[in-house]
């Protein structure tokens, strides 16, 4: 069976998530809104066991990183600290006939014959003279950018006897213009992303609060309320599962761009590497590959990579095989205002090979900032570090400190701290390092929950086609989840429905299962068809109970038939030994 198309195979997997109830457009009866979209049944389940996983991976199997749930409406001056009020916008363009809105960036460059006009003349003789142009591809009759310009000087009032000083060009990659029209498109204006609301009955400014575009902000705001009540000491982490919102200019790809998505963030917050190197004598630089356990010697890169690493096995673990991953490393130009180096870990999707989840470094970026916006101190004290220094001979301690300054002064300047005070600031951050304090350094793995499960679902479909004895051929899709996030994780069917001894003990195994897994119980319509059923639900096991189950051949007395849903194989097994048997193929 060949693959389908990229494009077909997109078309395919929104329809079978909507027939199936794995995801589908939020407020449907009412003709959907865009960028939202809701999880039905299947979609919750398998939604559920992702987070249920990482949170599993990242938290409870770890020593070292806590957990955080936090709220999604925030004090309002955490995103001016954090720079999404000021930056976290997107070009945005509007089309200036259709009024349809771009995002800038995303407009694919364009080549043709460019129609400029300087006006229209209106019947009554008035005239508008103000300049349009349209964009037509080449092979197109001038006409249709005589349309397009009519339309535009129609909608302005005039009612268009001739069109004014037509003048044509030829334009190479111009992304000026609307792809869908040739129309003109506004200059590019940046729009925050950020949702705006009110918190309180009376809607003015200083009321003004916003739905978080990230759920990390919340972590570094509580900080130091965690690591106290964590008694955890850096090199320590915490985590959070939770919604974040973007007013995104084009929603597109499904669920890949939503406005409103779940984000599982983990901050690792890490010594500077001024504070390692006065520590351990030096600082270990990651190779290649993943670099091991933790060790007290790793610096920024090291554990960059180390995080990095710890995803990608994640994902492996999960059902993303290393090799349906890539690693793009940001170009500088690239990175966000707050980051050192950003790796974006690539998935390839239907419609291209984009980002599923960013391993950044932070650097001690957004604890200053919520440093100097607060006035509260955000820096931890490292006994360890005190002592080290004590020890440090003059030249080490000089560079070390130097280095800490300069990076401190760096930072100051960059937000617009005036020069002395950046100054006097630096140098007290660098006699804090001395003196055994600073500001924990972060490395950011930030994994969005929906595009993940667009990527599993992506991953796990697959088509059979399977010809019955008369010639007649018919394609399926068995959806080959990998069992841990599976939604279902087990279906159980009595042969048929209308033998009351099989539904007994049909029943009687779902509820042996029932403590431990998602069960379905199954007893509609033929066997083959019930199978096919769960193969699309992705269901990696079905426990089929019969007549032999019932002892018809006395050898096979309790036992039942498990199949497997990726190969159709059999597999007869004693009823004692089937949960031990599930648990098992299910760990
Ligand atoms: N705290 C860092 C941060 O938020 P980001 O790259 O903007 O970084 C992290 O977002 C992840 O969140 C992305 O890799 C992606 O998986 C997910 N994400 C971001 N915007 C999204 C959107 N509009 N719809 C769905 N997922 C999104």
């Amino acid at each position: 069976m060949p693959e389908p198309k990229a494009p077909d195979l997109m078309e395919k997997i929104v329809s079978l998530c909507k027939r199936r109830g794995f995801i589908f457009q939020s407020s449907e009866i009412y003709g959907g809104i865009n960028g939202f979209w809701d999880y039905g049944p299947l979609g919750a389940e398998l939604k559920r066991h992702v987070k249920e996983l990482w949170w599993r991976s990242m938290t409870q199997a770890r020593d070292d990183v806590s957990g955080l749930e936090a709220t999604i409406i925030m004090h309002p001056r955490i995103w001016e600290a954090s720079g999404h009020t000021s930056t976290f916008s997107d070009p945005m363009v509007d089309c200036l006939l259709t009024k349809k809105r771009f995002r800038a960036d995303q407009i694919e460059p364009q080549s043709g014959s460019l129609f400029h006009y300087a006006g229209a003349m209106a019947e009554d003789g008035g005239q508008l003279t103000q300049a349009y142009s349209v964009l037509l591809a080449d092979g197109k009759h001038v006409d249709s950018a005589r349309k397009v310009a009519r339309q535009f000087y129609e909608q302005r009032g005039v009612k268009v006897k001739e069109l004014l000083g037509e003048k044509v060009e030829k334009v190479q990659n111009s992304t000026r213009y609307n792809p869908e029209n040739g129309s003109l498109l506004t200059e590019a204006r940046a729009f925050n992303l950020m949702f705006k609301t009110y918190v309180g009955p009376v809607e003015s400014e200083e009321n003004v609060a916003y739905l978080r575009p990230e759920t990390a902000q919340a972590i570094f705001a509580q900080f130091k309320i965690v690591l106290e009540v964590s008694r955890q000491k850096v090199p320590f982490g915490i985590c959070q599962i939770g919604k974040a919102f973007r007013n995104e200019i084009n929603p597109r790809n499904f669920t890949f761009r939503s406005r409103e998505f779940e984000q599982m963030e983990l901050e690792f917050f890490i010594k500077p590497d001024e504070a390692v190197e006065a520590i351990c004598g030096s600082v270990a630089r990651p190779g290649t590959g993943h670099p091991g356990a933790p060790q007290p010697n790793w610096g920024w890169e090291a554990w960059h990579r180390y995080w990095l690493e710890e995803r990608v096995a994640f994902y492996e673990s999960i059902g993303l095989p290393r090799a349906t991953l890539e690693e793009y490393w940001q170009k500088p130009e690239e990175l966000a205002h707050y980051a050192k180096t950003t790796v974006d870990l690539l998935y390839k999707f239907p419609f291209g090979t984009q980002e599923l989840e960013g391993v950044a470094a932070r650097g001690d970026f957004d604890l200053s900032q919520h440093e100097r916006f607060t006035g509260k101190p955000m820096g931890v004290f490292d006994e360890e570090l005190r002592t080290a220094w004590a020890k440090l001979d003059e030249p080490r301690r000089q560079r070390l400190w130097q280095s800490y300054h300069d990076n401190r002064l760096r930072y100051l300047t960059k937000m617009g701290v005036a020069e002395e005070a950046a100054r006097r600031e630096a140098k007290e951050d660098a006699d804090g390092l001395a003196k055994g304090q600073y500001i924990p350094h972060v490395i950011e793995p930030s994994a969005g929950v929906d595009r993940l499960i667009l990527a599993l679902v992506t991953q796990a479909y697959s088509e059979v086609t399977e010809t019955d004895e008369k010639g007649k051929s018919d394609t399926r899709v068995i959806m080959k989840f990998h069992p841990r996030v599976a939604p279902v994780k087990v279906g159980v069917m009595p042969l048929l429905r209308n033998r009351p001894e099989l539904v007994a003990k049909a029943v009687a195994v779902r509820e042996l299962l029932r403590p431990h897994f998602s069960v379905f119980y199954d007893d509609g319509g033929s066997i083959g068809r019930r199978y096919a059923r769960q193969d699309e639900a992705g269901t990696p096991f079905c426990v089929t109970i019969d007549f032999e189950t019932l002892g018809e051949k006395p050898e096979l007395l309790d036992t039942v038939t498990v199949r497997y849903r990726d190969d159709g194989k059999q597999e007869r097994i004693p009823l004692s030994g089937l949960l031990a048997f599930l648990q098992e193929k299910l760990r």
